[in-house]
């Protein structure tokens, strides 16, 4: 009687989700939709871009597929994704509030919220990061102070006989969360703590479920939500987190003095104060998801982005001993970097930028969705649709690099050896919503590479087999685990 009942339901549940798998009028065109699945069970998990690509091709820039019951609009290419992300971005900033990772977050903070609440938790946290530069323990410090720990860990390897090589994955991990922790919170943690490590496990545990195929399933089958499937572990990881950040809030209050700021928590008390009694949404609630956000955005981005670059260094050897010579002639005998030298480094901007191209970080950035009823390239896209910027295919377009299928340097250099950036560059996406790290993210890559490349050579070890540098599809993309070797230079 019960098995009955339940293929009934199920039988219920796929034909309601079967007819309302069909394409609005006038919507971007796609392949056809099987139930339950959508378009999902054409795309390899493992290259699920080239089929993209194979989309695009046949449909144009704008298409769509179906996730499940919903349709997805797939923007390629630079000069749509700007059209939609700048030109009409009033009707483009939404962001979607049904999948896994919105309910996890409760659609607060900055990454899954919308509507005056995430404008004015943006304005803030961008206004903040910006006083950073300012003042005595600025971010440029903070950074320098961690590249230091960075130097250390490598020079203990460059003392180990040629050959001993190490896996950079947890220092680069590790290096970028702590810049994150000494913005948010004021101070840094050992390489070795403990507990540190137990955050940072938690977050990545965090990160991999909610883009797994365990997310998928959330997504597109309501009624599983309430069973106890590994989805749920990604809400315990995010709970225990909250319980830290919450911690080191109350901290904070304790010590806490109106009107000079250490970290950001302390930037989020005073604007509370100064809010008090206007009714807006500046709370702890606000508070705790708008520092997991980026703790969140901010690690793993960042960290990816410099075990790419380390690994085409290492098998790029002129144009690592290039950049080099560039920083040898402007730093001199001066002891450290500073941010404002990459003006006088264009080779080496050219370098990092090239990293980040064909790093491909957020190869689908993050999903939009629509405010409004709108249009695009001559389609109907009704409110609320699921916006996908391809900002890979803007990374890779033909016709806007010089060389979009190697890497290379000139991508990034005009004729006369000056640094130019093309329009295509998009790996922090476009608009209003693009990266609220994009200047910290920018400023560490620069700051961590020259410090680096100034005290040592990046070697490919006689152990690391043949160097790999496809890119393991993900939320976030990195190249697989590799080995690097290191040796000081005279
Ligand atoms: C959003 C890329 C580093 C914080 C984004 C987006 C991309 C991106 C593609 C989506 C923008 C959109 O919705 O259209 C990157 C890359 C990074 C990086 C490639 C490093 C190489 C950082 C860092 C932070 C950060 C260091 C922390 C301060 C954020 C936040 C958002 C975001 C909070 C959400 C912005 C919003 O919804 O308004 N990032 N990011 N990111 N990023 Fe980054």
């Amino acid at each position: 009687m019960l098995g009955t009942l339940v293929l009934l339901w199920l039988g219920i549940f796929l034909f309601l989700l079967f007819i309302t798998m069909r394409r609005p009028k006038n919507f971007p065109p796609g392949p056809t939709p099987l139930p339950l699945f959508g378009n999902l069970l054409q795309f390899n998990p493992n290259a699920p871009l080239k089929e993209l690509d194979k989309l695009s091709q046949r449909y144009g820039s704008v298409f769509s597929i179906f996730v499940g019951g919903r349709p997805w609009v797939i923007l390629s290419g630079q000069e749509v994704i700007r059209e939609a992300l700048v030109t009409r971005a009033a009707e483009f900033t939404g962001r979607p509030d049904q999948l896994m990772v919105s309910h996890i977050l409760d659609n607060n903070g900055v990454i899954m919220s919308a509507g005056s609440k995430w404008r004015e938790h943006r304005r803030f946290a961008l206004t903040t990061l910006r006083n950073f530069g300012l003042g005595k323990h600025s971010m440029e410090e903070r950074i320098l102070e961690e590249v230091k720990h960075i130097c250390e860990r490598l020079e203990r390897h460059a003392a180990f006989p040629s050959g001993m090589s190490m896996d950079p994955q947890n220092l680069f991990h590790n290096a970028a969360s702590n810049i994150i922790c000494s913005i948010i919170f004021g101070s840094r943690f050992n390489y070795e703590d403990d507990y540190f490590q137990t955050l940072i496990d938690r977050m990545q545990e965090f990160n991999k479920i909610v883009i797994s195929p365990w997310a998928m399933i959330y997504d597109i089958i309501p009624p599983v939500r309430c069973l106890p499937l590994p989805f749920r572990k990604a809400f315990e990881h995010y709970e225990k987190l909250r319980a830290h950040i919450l911690k080191v809030v109350a901290e904070h209050k304790n010590s806490w003095v109106a009107g000079k700021p250490r970290d950001m928590i302390d930037y989020y008390l005073d604007e509370m104060l100064k809010r008090a009694g206007q009714g807006l949404s500046f709370d702890d609630t606000q508070m705790v998801a708008l520092l997991f956000d980026l703790f969140l955005a901010g690690t793993d981005t960042t960290s990816n982005t410099l075990r790419t670059l380390s690994l085409y260094l290492m098998t790029h050897e002129q144009i690592q001993e290039r950049c080099q010579q560039e920083i040898d002639m402007v730093l001199g005998s001066r002891e450290h970097v500073s941010y404002e030298d990459r003006h006088a480094m264009p080779y080496v901007q050219a370098v990092i930028h090239e990293a980040q191209r064909v790093s491909d970080v957020a190869p689908l950035g993050l999903f939009h969705t629509t405010t409004a009823n709108t249009q695009i390239r001559g389609y109907s896209i009704p409110k609320g649709t699921l916006i996908v910027p391809y900002l890979s295919s803007a990374l890779r377009e033909k016709g806007q690099w010089k060389f979009p299928d190697e890497f290379n340097p000139q991508n990034f250099l005009n004729d006369k050896g000056e640094f130019v950036k093309p329009d295509a560059f998009m790996p922090f996406s476009a608009g209003p919503r693009v990266c609220l790290g994009e200047g910290l993210a920018r400023m560490e890559l620069f700051l961590i590479l020259v410090t680096i490349l100034r005290r040592f050579r990046l070697v490919w070890p006689e152990d690391g087999g043949v160097p790999d540098h496809s890119l393991i599809f993900g939320g976030t993309q990195s190249v697989k685990p590799y080995c690097l070797g290191v040796q000081l230079r005279l």
